[in-house]
């Protein structure tokens, strides 16, 4: 099952296994966003600003990319609302702009891109609570958009050292790691 049944996603329930869970997709969009902020609440406008790595983009430029996305996704093709930003589409396009010119441009600010951040979800949720989540596709697609960009993210502050405290989480087991290479083996 997909996280597109979405609206209407089933989690598993901790305290009975057997019984789904209905969470709503405005709130699985927002435990997503206080992930991504999260990430990021030890670093000052500076580095989200900065190029930290050569090899990936200033980390204010994921942050105003992953609005742009939900806008184009959530607001235009499902809500049929016109661009909130049409003039930073390209900008924030990841094949108009490819990773080795994003440093080099003149990106928003830190304030502007939360701002983007948070005029979207507001847009996002107004479309959600008028039509539904459909059949949950474009929400699962911008849950995981957002999802896979904190990872980037992740990827260019620890290439910096600039992880939050606690990261990277601990690795397998000593156990686990057999446990895997056993069965990477019987695949060959
Ligand atoms: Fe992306």
């Amino acid at each position: 099952m997909t996280v597109g049944a979405l609206a209407s996603v089933a989690m598993a329930s901790p305290a009975a296994t057997t019984m789904p869970v209905r969470v709503p997709a405005g709130g699985l969009l927002e435990n997503v966003r206080l992930r991504t902020l999260a990430l990021i609440a030890h670093l000052t406008s500076g580095d989200l600003e900065r190029v930290l790595d050569p090899l990936m983009s200033p980390l204010v430029w994921d942050l105003a990319h992953v609005a742009a996305y939900e806008d184009l996704w959530l607001c235009h093709r499902h809500g049929g609302r016109a661009l909130l930003h049409p003039d930073l589409a390209a900008l924030y396009d990841a094949f108009e702009t490819p990773r080795a010119l994003r440093g080099t441009l003149r990106l928003l600010d830190t304030a502007g891109a939360l701002r983007y951040l948070e005029d979207v979800r507001e847009r996002s949720l107004h479309v959600l609570s008028e039509k539904g989540p459909g059949d949950g596709t474009l929400v699962e697609l911008v849950l995981r958009h957002e999802l896979q960009h904190t990872e980037t993210m992740r990827q260019a502050m620890a290439r910096a050292g600039m992880l939050p405290a606690g990261e990277p989480p601990p690795g397998p087991t000593r156990g686990a790691s057999l446990a895997f290479r056993s069965a990477s083996a019987g695949l060959r």
